[in-house]
């Protein structure tokens, strides 16, 4: 197996990582509205077909990429519930990618992982089969909560799951949560946060709930049965997460991400920053040197064409100049390392930098100025003000 240490020859191209979907669930939660099929549904495709047609993505990556030699610094299983799966499955696809690409020696190889899932034997498992780091969907560590969100763990689960991975020699374990659920209060906020702080996880990625259209939350909310999300309520919760997180030494890196120094995830900096990677799995999008394109989003449709050689390519496109400007002014907004705000909105910057300061919304840091907590509720409003200004 090609392995590539820190001293690999360093070109201009972008790192290249790489993101299995994997898009099974033993159920759905009321919420979600990610490519994800549970049992009994049609066109599911086995997890053996799935495995097969994976691998069978990999080879078509290298095939598509020629002679592009990037050895891979980062890979992301996420889903769905990639612990599902057997991990020799999960192992056969970073083999994969190892024997046609090469990964960095110190690539992070992240698992997606629900807390029902973990056991003692699956951390094993997967640390053997060179995973570096372990997310677990927690979500809330309130009983009622979960049960809105239809999880099927307790409250407990997580907190279990990360001593688990702590024990099994995980060194990065990073906690999900979700903020705004309806029913939920202040104080079973502050808990949840309370309770992620004192796992000792390096990173926590905290996302307010949105209601997706077509999911049974959704039509929960328009019969009534639930009420919709308050943003008033999702704003306080952002705010006590940020200021506990940061207390104990998880400080922000992205809007919705806090991690102690050096535990950032790499992976999704990448995205964030506009590097290369290929999305296999079922629906997977790629980005590659501004051109995206994505899967047939349906399991069995996707092992289909791999299993007949064929593109399993379902849309791309290609993004002007000024598009990509666009895409990078949303994501650079969204990171504490913060802009420059001559790249983004070009001369005559100033002005506006002074008027967003004037209202709480950024700070400086050194040339560059980043969000403030203030400015990190109302990112949406900020991001418009400066597209608008480089238009002008
Ligand atoms: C799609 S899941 C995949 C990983 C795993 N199955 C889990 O549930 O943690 C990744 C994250 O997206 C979050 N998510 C899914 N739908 C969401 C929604 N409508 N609003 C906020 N977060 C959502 C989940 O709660 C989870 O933390
Ligand atoms: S939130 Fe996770 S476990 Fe729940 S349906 Fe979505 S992918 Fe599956």
């Amino acid at each position: 197996m090609p392995l590539h240490g820190d001293n690999h020859t360093v070109t201009a191209s972008p790192a290249l990582r790489f993101y299995a979907h994997v898009p099974y669930c033993s159920s759905r939660c009321g919420y979600c509205d990610f490519n994800t099929y549970v049992p009994g549904e049609p066109g599911r495709g086995s997890q053996a077909q799935w495995r097969r047609a994976a691998v069978a993505e990999v080879r078509h990556a290298r095939a598509q990429l020629g002679d592009d030699d990037r050895p891979i610094s980062s890979v992301f299983f996420g889903g769905g519930t990639p612990t599902l799966l057997p991990v020799s499955d999960l192992a056969s696809v970073i083999a994969a990618i190892s024997q046609e690409f090469g990964i960095r020696q110190d690539a992070e190889v992240t698992v997606e992982a629900n807390p029902e899932n973990v056991t003692p034997g699956l951390l094993d498992d997967l640390l053997a089969a060179g995973v570096t780091r372990l997310s677990i969907g927690m979500q809330s560590a309130d009983a009622r909560v979960l049960s809105v969100l239809d999880r099927r763990h307790r409250p407990g689960g997580a907190i279990r799951a990360a001593r688990l991975a702590e024990l099994a020699g995980f060194q990065r374990v990073s906690l999900d949560l979700i903020y705004g659920t309806p029913g939920e209060s202040v104080q079973s906020w502050r808990d949840t946060v309370a309770t992620a702080i004192g796992t000792g996880v390096t990173h926590v990625s905290a996302y307010a709930l949105k209601v997706e259209s077509g999911t049974v939350l959704d039509r929960r909310v328009r019969h009534g049965k639930v009420p919709a999300p308050d943003d008033d309520f999702a704003a306080e919760c952002y705010e006590i997460a940020d200021s506990h997180f940061g207390r104990s030494g998880l400080h922000w890196y992205e809007i919705s991400n806090w991690s102690a120094p050096g535990h950032e995830c790499r992976h999704n900096l990448g995205y964030w920053r506009g590097d290369d990677w290929w999305g296999l799995g079922p629906g997977a999008h790629s980005h590659l040197a501004g051109t995206r394109f994505w899967n047939l989003r349906h399991p069995q449709r996707w092992i289909e064409a791999l299993d007949s050689g064929s593109d399993p390519r379902d849309g791309s496109e290609t993004l002007t100049a000024d598009q990509q400007r666009t895409e990078a002014t949303m994501l650079a907004v969204r990171l504490a390392d913060g802009f420059d705000p001559a790249d983004l909105v070009g001369s005559g910057s100033e002005a506006l930098m002074g008027d967003l300061r004037g209202r709480g919304l950024v700070e400086s840091i050194g040339h560059r100025w980043r969000l403030t907590r203030r400015g990190r509720l109302l990112a949406d409003a900020v991001t418009l003000q400066l597209l608008d200004a480089r238009a002008a």
